[in-house]
């Protein structure tokens, strides 16, 4: 069964404190936390603060995706904010191997995230020491877009590049997820599906991340 990542970017950011805890009560196994910056990416979101007061109310584990430029500068205030995972893109890091060491160092679990564009051959010498790679299946920015279809062949690279690498990494899969497509993801050996539109926008969130998870 796959790990299950409600974004809370789709949320009601009005009745914050009952999505977190509709989420608590669901089968969900992490909550999705989409950091935007309006540099790396061409929306702001949330910072460490709103953070702050989900780790208040959430029993989950709390998947920060940095979708900012030099995220260094902030892994500190998140991890103060709560957060148990970070991935950091390697598009916006040059010095990723000091990053991912210094995440780890902290007593995170350490992700890659890799943009569409960017092969899975990109992560070979970096496999070996993240916790997660975070396949982006959207260009970053925005909840609510399709799923590319090229994402299910980088899967399967990555996957193998795991095994030659003898990496532990999970494989996180993040936009477009739907129920349509999710057991088609997980075939392809995605390990854990983010999912914001698909989760909040659903009549029944909670039914939505249990068949989510059947997938
Ligand atoms: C996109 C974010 C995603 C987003 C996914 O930049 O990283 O996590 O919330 O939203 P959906 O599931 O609606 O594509
Ligand atoms: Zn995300």
């Amino acid at each position: 069964m796959a790990i299950i990542a409600p974004s809370l970017l789709a949320a009601d950011f009005l009745h914050l404190q009952r999505e977190v805890e509709m989420v608590n009560k669901s089968e969900a196994d992490w909550l999705h936390l989409d950091v935007m910056d309006g540099m790396f990416v061409p929306n702001i979101s949330f910072g460490p603060m709103i953070i702050e007061f989900v780790k208040k109310v959430t029993t989950k584990i709390c998947d920060v995706h940095l979708m900012i430029e030099e995220p260094s500068r902030y892994f500190e205030q998140f991890k103060k904010a709560g957060a148990d995972h970070i991935s950091i893109h390697i598009e916006t890091c040059p010095r990723l191997h000091q990053d991912i060491r210094q995440l780890k160092a902290m007593g995170l679990k350490a992700g890659v995230a890799i943009n569409p564009h960017n092969p899975a051959s990109l992560l070979s010498d970096i496999i070996a020491d993240v916790d997660i790679v975070l396949v982006m299946s959207v260009n970053p920015g925005f909840g609510g877009q399709k799923f590319i279809p090229n994402t299910l062949n980088k899967i399967r690279e990555i996957k193998k590049l795991i095994v030659e690498k003898g990496s532990h990494a999970v494989i996180n899969i993040d936009g477009g997820v739907t129920l349509e497509n999710a057991a088609e993801i997980v075939a392809a050996g995605a390990d854990a599906l983010v999912a914001g539109s698909t989760v909040f926008n659903a009549a029944d969130p909670v039914e939505a991340i249990r068949l989510l998870k059947q997938a």
